[in-house]
């Protein structure tokens, strides 16, 4: 059976976790491949609401498999922390839940360390979740991170951690006069995570494969979006992982032929969270509007969140780069009653006139949008069912969404909950 993905198509904060919760009804297993509990997902299922900062939303299903795999960064104390968390509400993840021995631990001073170069005065500052995410991968890629695999086993934790508290800690008190941590308090607390973990991890990458060959639905949930990807987001302002589909072999152990049939999520505008560039920002009312009819503050920060028209150019690089499937276009009752509704077809660059998204992050920045309005709708749409029972302007401005992005849209979600949704039948 051929999987499925599903893949932010903005800036992240797309209403990912509901299409995830509505199309992982079919999955066997679900799988996290990148990013670490920076993200946030908001499920909202029979009027319990649930945010996800880690743990894969295959674990709201009773009869699914989740996996961490070696693509994550993960936080043992967001891990536990959540793993509790549906414990205490009578969700029991035993069995349920595989985490990649691969993959990499955020630690103590990978938080410390994002606090500190997110408060220096100089260079860039990113904006970044605060959750050591950086950090970590940068470890990670400097090869000397501490893997699931060390975590559980203590010689090579303690050996591990040494080198790694020894070298933060010249760092800390040298280059950012700041306190070191200590090493013994760290220690034992990474060693109890670790032996209550154990029973988790495994090598997922084998795991995922034999259930590809056992034809089992394998589902891949992204997290963030293809504009903060690392190589190919708006760079620096990104986040330090391969946030779209292409992360997905790499960050599992899957071939990249298994990536399946893929989803990208867009709202119907647009917004993000942290600096960078962001051509389509409405810096008046109706950003503010957008903001409050919308909930747009973050999940795991709970800063407000940018916020601006649909973003055509760069919907459609996401969805090129990505090869996208089918659109899903959420939060589309968001926008009912405002009078007109912005769609940025085209950017002005320095006097002429670009229809593609330029990688080039000084170009994005000097972008100013060219919009083309659409008439609002006041109809309140989120009883509705069916495409045909949407306002006309309504449709209208869902079908040159995904004429211009070129992707045929699946999936329109019209309101927060599992029900509010409309999906089209395949072709
Ligand atoms: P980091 O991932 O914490 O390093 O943050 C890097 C950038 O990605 C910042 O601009 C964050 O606001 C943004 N970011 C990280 N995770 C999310 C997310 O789940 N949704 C939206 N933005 C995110």
């Amino acid at each position: 059976m051929p999987a499925t993905s599903v893949i932010g198509a903005q800036w992240g904060d797309e209403g990912k976790g509901k299409i995830i919760d509505l199309a992982t009804d079919r999955a066997d297993v679900v799988v996290r491949f990148q990013g670490g509990a920076n993200a946030g997902h908001t499920v909202i299922v029979e009027g319990n609401k649930f945010v996800f900062h880690l743990l894969p939303s295959g674990v709201l299903r009773e009869d699914k498999l989740n996996v961490l795999a070696n693509g994550v960064v993960i936080d043992p104390v967001v891990l536990l922390d959540e793993v509790g968390q549906f414990e205490n509400r009578g969700i029991s993840l035993d069995g349920r839940l595989r985490v990649s021995g691969a993959a990499h631990c955020v630690m103590p001073y990978h938080r410390v360390l994002d606090g500190l170069r997110e408060g220096q005065k100089a260079g860039v500052v990113i904006g970044t979740t605060g959750r050591g995410i950086g950090p970590a991968y940068a470890d990670k890629a400097n090869r000397c991170g501490i893997r699931m695999w060390d975590l559980i086993d203590e010689d090579r934790l303690r050996a591990r951690l040494a080198a790694n508290v020894h070298e933060k800690n010249r760092l800390f008190t040298r280059m950012f006069e700041s306190d070191p941590l200590d090493f013994d308090e760290m220690f034992e607390v990474a060693r109890a995570q670790g032996r209550k973990l154990k029973p988790l991890v495994s090598d997922t990458g084998a795991l995922l494969r034999e259930a590809l060959a056992a034809d089992k639905h394998v589902f891949f949930e992204g997290a963030q979006g293809v504009m903060l990807d690392l190589d190919h987001g708006t760079y620096p302002f990104v986040t330090s992982s391969n946030s779209d589909s292409l992360g997905i072999a790499a960050g599992t152990g899957v071939p990249p032929r298994a990536i399946g049939h893929q989803i990208g999520v867009a709202k119907a505008y647009c917004t993000r969270v942290g600096a960078g560039p962001f051509p389509s920002e409405l810096h008046d009312d109706r950003g503010e509007r957008l903001r409050e009819g919308g909930g747009e503050f973050g999940a795991t920060t709970g800063r407000p969140r940018r916020c601006g028209w649909f973003d055509v150019p760069a919907a459609r690089y996401a969805a090129e780069l990505c090869g996208f499937d089918g659109l899903a276009l959420t939060k589309l009752d968001v926008l009912s009653g405002m009078e007109e509704i912005g769609l940025v077809v085209a950017y002005e660059i320095d006097g002429e006139t670009v229809e593609s998204y330029p990688v080039d992050t000084p170009l994005i920045e000097r972008a100013k949008p060219i919009v083309k309005m659409f008439p609002g709708w006041s109809e309140d749409v989120r009883a509705v069912r069916s495409f045909q029972e949407l306002p006309a302007t309504c449709r209208a401005f869902v079908e040159e969404i995904s004429a211009r992005v070129g992707v045929r849209w699946e999936i329109v979600s019209v309101g927060p909950g599992r029900e509010s949704t409309i999906i089209r039948e395949a072709p």
